[in-house]
């Protein structure tokens, strides 16, 4: 990477708009590199990703930028303090991503970046290299145009998608050196390209995978069939019993807890712009399917749910054998809402799901990583800035919104920095994050950077 130094005579917007090839071709390069933190055989790549991520903030200016060490994959740090009397902005994003299986069903390759209609296709396009690439440019554009008004700190983390496990004793022990006015994030979607939307909440996460057992081995479906349980039956019937007939939540206790939203704030999610039949007709299904009571907006906004992820078991390879499995196995997901605690939600399942197994059967309920809901607040300076930024760019006041994903770090920051977040995120629903194809649209890209500097400008007033 290069570094250019002949932007004086240059406002912002006409650095960003001359170099802006320049900024494309560094994503790209980024985008190339398969930063899967899910699986070990990529451990060198994800830390080469890391170091490309401490140069580019180097090369944009930030000062004392360093690959800080944890059990597992670095957290990358670089600063700016122009004042200290000034605010200070802490950036989150993270440099891993999902991984991109099944990859026969990509039309380009993932991790070679391929722009078509508009859009950069490659995973982490939009979840997150090209959201937090955004932020270090804007910085970049910032610096190299002495137009930066505050101090920033740049954290970008390399397990967001594993759970964050070591970010959370990284971010306890390293509180001072943190300490910020506000957490800015860009890892969530707007509603649509002409209707801008900052995400106002984001829910919980608990993460269970369980495990039954019938015969001690496989046996033959015929000789035994009909007398022995069959594992895969019994854990379907079992999954199928987790929700009634109104499609709530079987489990005694879920609900407990659930944040009661006020018949207020419920008239104004109706409000919010969408179309089921877009909705459906986009994914191809023709009809929805969620809790009695509930638009689709709250199903997904401000109620918890509860979803297998994957199911195994038995025999799957070609043709057909006949048996009668030992085990089978599911991974099931329960989404969460402020209030819910993940670690009791994922105790109230176990107790149930060990008390609903049949005695012809042992269940084994093994919890992965969880996290709390975050609700962001509207009425806040930071907010405020991140809408009149939006307003500034798009030319319309952003919607604020409720997210169905979960960012657990949300909450945290929140638990052991005592800051709030805004989650200025500039992808779609339909950026096919964590699925084959995800792409980013180069409108967001550069609407990003053209955008994140006025929330500087606003929230240093
Ligand atoms: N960027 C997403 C979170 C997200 C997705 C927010 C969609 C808003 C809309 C993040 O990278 C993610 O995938 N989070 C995981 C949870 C994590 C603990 C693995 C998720 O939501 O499944
Ligand atoms: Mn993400
Ligand atoms: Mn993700």
């Amino acid at each position: 990477m290069e570094f250019y130094n002949f932007a004086d005579h240059m406002n912002r917007s006409e650095y960003i708009e001359t170099h802006k090839e320049r900024f494309l071709e560094e994503l790209f390069d980024l985008l190339r590199m398969p930063s899967i933190s899910a699986d070990s055989k990529y451990k060198e790549d994800v830390r080469k990703t890391a170091q490309f991520v401490a140069e580019s903030l180097r090369n944009a200016g930030a000062d004392n930028v360093s690959l800080e060490e944890t059990k597992g994959n670095p957290i990358v740090y670089g600063e700016k303090i122009i004042d200290p009397s000034k605010p200070t902005v802490l950036v989150y994003g993270h440099y891993d991503v999902q991984p991109s299986v099944p990859d026969e069903l990509w039309n380009t390759p993932p991790f070679e970046p391929t722009i078509k209609d508009g859009n950069i296709y490659a995973r982490g396009a939009c979840d997150d290299k090209g959201q937090f690439y955004m932020h270090v440019k804007a910085f970049e554009a910032m610096m190299e145009t002495d137009t930066l008004p505050c101090n920033v700190k740049f954290m970008i983390e390399g397990e967001e998608e594993v759970g964050s496990t070591n970010l959370g004793p990284y971010v306890r022990s390293n509180s001072e050196k943190l300490a910020a006015d506000v957490v800015l994030i860009s890892d969530t979607a707007m509603i649509a390209n002409d209707i801008p939307s900052i995400d106002t909440g984001l829910r919980g996460l608990s993460y269970v995978e369980v495990e039954v057992t019938g015969p001690k081995i496989d046996l033959h479906s015929g000789t035994y069939g009909g007398a022995v349980a069959n594992p895969i039956n019994v854990l379907c019937t079992m999954i199928a019993s987790l929700h009634d007939e109104n499609r709530h939540i079987t489990i005694p206790g879920f609900y407990d807890d659930v944040e009661i939203v006020s018949a207020e704030d419920r008239d104004a999610m109706s409000r919010t712009p969408f179309n089921l039949d877009e909705f459906k007709a986009e994914l191809e299904v023709d009809d929805v399917m969620g809790e009695a009571g509930y638009s689709t907006i709250e199903r997904t906004g401000i109620r918890p749910t509860l979803d297998v992820n994957g199911i195994w078991g038995g025999y799957i390879g070609e043709g057909a054998k006949t048996v009668l499995p030992s085990k089978a196995y599911a991974k099931i997901s329960m989404r969460l809402v402020p209030n819910q605690k993940s670690e009791r939600i994922t105790q109230l399942f176990k107790e149930h799901f060990e008390n609903i197994a049949p005695a012809s059967v042992k269940v084994k309920v093994t919890p992965h990583h969880g996290g709390e809901a975050a609700v962001t607040p509207t009425d806040s300076k930071a907010y405020k800035a991140a809408a009149k930024a939006m307003e500034k760019t798009f030319g319309k006041t952003p919607v604020p919104t409720r997210g169905g994903g979960s960012i657990p770090i949300v909450a945290l920051f929140e638990e052991a920095l005592g800051l709030k977040t805004v989650l200025f995120g500039f992808g779609l629903d339909s950026d096919a994050i964590h699925s084959p194809n995800e792409k980013y649209g180069l409108f967001n890209f550069y609407k990003g950077i053209e955008t994140i500097p006025y929330f500087y400008e606003y929230f240093s007033e």
